[in-house]
């Protein structure tokens, strides 16, 4: 009696073990054809300039190790159209963080000014307090852990770079009339939304664009910052296929 209970229990195991074993070998294999599918994907464009060396290994790299590639592309369709168009202006970002984006955006044209705007302390309390949807989860400690030295490290030792160091937009009170060709902006929240928005608007040269990052669902104080902005000007807001959501728009020439 014993040794039948034995030889069933051990059938089970080895019945239950094989099946743990091939949704293992299922799922192995459906990981590696993914992994191989998003790594054969490039834009056409990259694709080509990738094929005549035409592409810096240092952003190949990076477009290697960006998770978000349609908002890594996006950056890099903007800019090569900038280059293309002559539009003047230089490059700012209002929302750095750690600078991965504006890392990105630095090695796309190294020749342009890039100013970086955030207070580098993350939100201030009195912005977060009007929030609802996902910022409301936030609090000021949240992108506090940042150093601008590291940062600065990171994005070409600094090179063409100037930091506005403080809360956006108390930063631009003393700064010179600019004229940018490409803003990122990407803090978040209603008020930072609104006063970029409002304050690069009217810097930004014809053909210029803003990308505004979070456009979507979770972030209702950024969705109600580009809206309202949105309803005020003569360009179409375009809605851009990322992660996160990002819209953006070209200054009419
Ligand atoms: C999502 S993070 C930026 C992420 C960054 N672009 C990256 O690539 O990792 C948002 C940033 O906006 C900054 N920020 C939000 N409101 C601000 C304000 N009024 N003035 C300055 N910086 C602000 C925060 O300090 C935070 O670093």
């Amino acid at each position: 009696m014993v040794t039948i209970l034995n030889i069933t229990y051990n059938s089970i195991f080895h019945f239950a073990t094989a099946v743990l074993i091939a949704i293992l070998a299922v799922l192995m294999f459906r990981y590696f054809i993914l992994s191989l599918k998003e790594k054969s994907y490039y834009p056409e464009q990259w694709a080509n300039l990738l094929r005549k060396k035409k592409i810096s290994t240092e952003l190949i790299i990076i477009e290697e190790n960006y998770d978000d590639k349609i908002r890594f592309y996006n950056f890099w369709f903007q800019i090569e159209r900038l280059k293309r168009e002559n539009i003047s202006g230089d490059f700012a970002e209002l929302g750095v963080y750690k600078g991965e984006t504006a890392h990105i955006i630095h090695t796309l044209d190294k020749s342009r000014k890039l100013h970086l705007f955030d207070t580098f302390e993350g939100f201030k309390k009195e912005d977060l307090k009007e929030e609802t949807g996902e910022a409301a989860s936030y609090s000021s400690k949240n992108f506090a852990d940042t150093d601008i030295k590291k940062v600065l490290a990171n994005i070409d030792g600094g090179n063409n770079i100037i930091v506005h160091k403080g809360y956006f937009p108390d930063t631009t009170k003393d700064l010179e009339i600019i004229k940018y060709a490409f803003v990122n902006i990407d803090a978040d929240l209603y008020n930072p939304i609104k006063e970029g928005l409002n304050y690069f608007y009217p810097l930004l040269s014809p053909g210029g664009v803003i990308i505004i990052h979070d456009y979507n669902h979770k972030w209702e104080g950024a969705v109600k910052a580009v809206n309202e902005f949105a309803a005020k000007i003569p360009e179409n807001i375009i809605e851009v296929a990322d992660k996160n959501g990002s819209v953006m728009f070209i200054r009419n020439k």
